[in-house]
């Protein structure tokens, strides 16, 4: 029988940790007590490069003084007000200073509290756009193979990372899937986007006559994939799909949750790639990663759409207690100012050549099957022990931890995506760190 026991301080069993190997964890605990710019500190003491901005979205580093300074004061100030009926300032300066920045034709922000939300409500005003159109039977939505869109039950129902659906149950009906946009026989090891590929984007055709253009609400794609595994869009890929969802009226709704906020060297990845969607979901680099906050951004022609009907009704019936929270409002803004200031999206795509001629000086590594890159993010991909998926890349990421890098996996795929603010002796110490482990990797 379970023994009927308090958690003591410090024991480690109460917490149960998301995506972790939480026994593997707890056995042998990697905790962070400090941050500063570039480096964590570790509970003994050691500093560790910061190769993944947190989890991609520290992209300004860490503790900076105007976003903790301007969370201070708003928590001081206005701690909350009601998300529903009411509003405060920040709020809607913030979505202004977004709506600066994101591509033209981009004009309304509504709140969200997480990437995973951001993706939840998309889908949902994808729907009821349509719906409010007289189009009610566009319900359809289609995804990607290997997409990543959080953890909720639409967002795993367009994604397409087997692990994070399978053990769900039957997820939300109505969903098809486009084919990933991998094809390591003929892209393997190009930098930047690859050259094959574009032709994937025409099975959207094929979806839409298996279903009828008339069923089908909305496309969901990160424009660049980035928790699969950083895969990136052929070239000629992405206007295809803007191509033919235009041409069917089907929504495209870019996820830029890890491209937004300069990972690309643009503010998003829209932008970089130079085609416009009809929404775009963000989160994470949007409040510097500091505290919680997502958006859902969209062009007139969506919002308008509701904006129907007598002025006293509310036109969208959706909405969390933290949409457009003081404190996250006041740290988005700090956070917007830090990138402006410093120009941390230039950066980005200034130090972009570097960072790639770095990562693929690995190529010929052990173990090394292909490298990928863009702007400030990229994969190095690992032959796989046999029989034994993910394994090495885990090794490879408890080792780079005991070497004073941090570095993310994803199957047997090693990602990373520094802060923006990362300098070149910074790239030259993650990398050849990186190349020590594989050498020394079974
Ligand atoms: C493209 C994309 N969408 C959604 C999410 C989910 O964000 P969150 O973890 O904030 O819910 C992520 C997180 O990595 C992401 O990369």
């Amino acid at each position: 029988m379970a023994l009927d026991r308090k958690a003591t301080p410090n024991d480690l069993n109460a917490f149960w940790m998301p995506f972790t190997a939480n026994r593997q964890f707890k056995k042998a605990p990697r905790m962070f007590v400090a941050a500063k710019d570039m480096h964590y500190t570790t509970a003994d003491g050691r500093q560790v490069l910061d190769g993944t901005a947190g989890l991609w979205c520290c992209n300004a580093g860490h503790c900076r003084p105007r976003i903790t300074e301007a969370i201070q004061r708003q928590a001081a100030e206005l701690d909350y007000a009601p998300a529903f009926q009411m509003g405060h300032p920040a709020a809607f300066e913030l979505a202004n200073r977004i709506i600066d920045i994101a591509p033209k034709g981009m004009e309304h922000v509504f709140y969200t509290n997480s990437g995973s939300e951001s993706v939840e409500t998309a889908l949902k005003i994808a729907i009821a756009y349509h719906r409010a159109r007289g189009e009610g039977a566009r319900t359809r939505l289609i995804g990607r193979e290997r997409g990543y869109h959080g953890v909720n039950f639409g967002g795993i129902s367009v994604g397409g990372i087997v692990t994070n659906r399978k053990v769900f149950g039957t997820m939300l009906g109505g969903v098809d899937h486009l084919p990933h946009t991998h094809l390591p026989g003929q892209n393997a090891f190009t930098k930047g986007q690859p050259e094959h590929g574009a032709h994937l984007a025409d099975e959207l055709e094929r979806i839409v006559a298996l279903h009828g253009a008339e069923t089908i609400a909305a496309v969901i794609v990160e424009p660049m994939a980035g928790s699969t595994g950083v895969l990136l869009p052929p070239k000629g890929y992405l206007e295809k799909l803007r191509a033919i969802t235009k041409k069917h009226g089907i929504l495209l709704i870019f996820d830029e949750v890890i491209t937004g906020f300069g990972r690309l060297g643009s503010a998003f990845a829209a932008q970089h790639y130079g085609v416009l969607p009809d929404m775009m979901t963000t989160a994470k680099g949007l409040t510097n990663g500091v505290i919680p906050m997502g958006a859902v951004i969209t062009t007139a022609e969506v919002h308008d759409a509701f904006m129907a009907g007598p002025e006293h009704l509310i036109e969208l019936f959706h909405g969390y207690t933290y949409s457009g929270n003081p404190i996250a409002s006041a740290a988005g803004i700090a956070t917007l100012e830090t990138y402006k200031e410093e120009g941390l999206f230039e950066r980005a795509a200034e130090m972009a050549p570097y960072w790639q001629e770095a990562l693929h000086s690995l190529r010929g590594t052990r173990h090394v099957i292909d490298i990928r890159n863009e702007g400030l993010i990229g994969a190095v991909e690992l032959e796989p022990i046999a029989g034994e998926p993910t394994k090495r890349a885990f090794s490879a990421f408890l080792k780079a931890y005991d070497k004073g890098i941090l570095i993310r996996t994803t199957g047997d795929i090693i990602a990373m995506s520094p802060p923006l603010i990362i300098e070149k002796p910074h790239i030259d110490q993650l990398i050849g760190t990186l190349k020590e482990v594989l050498d020394g990797l079974e």
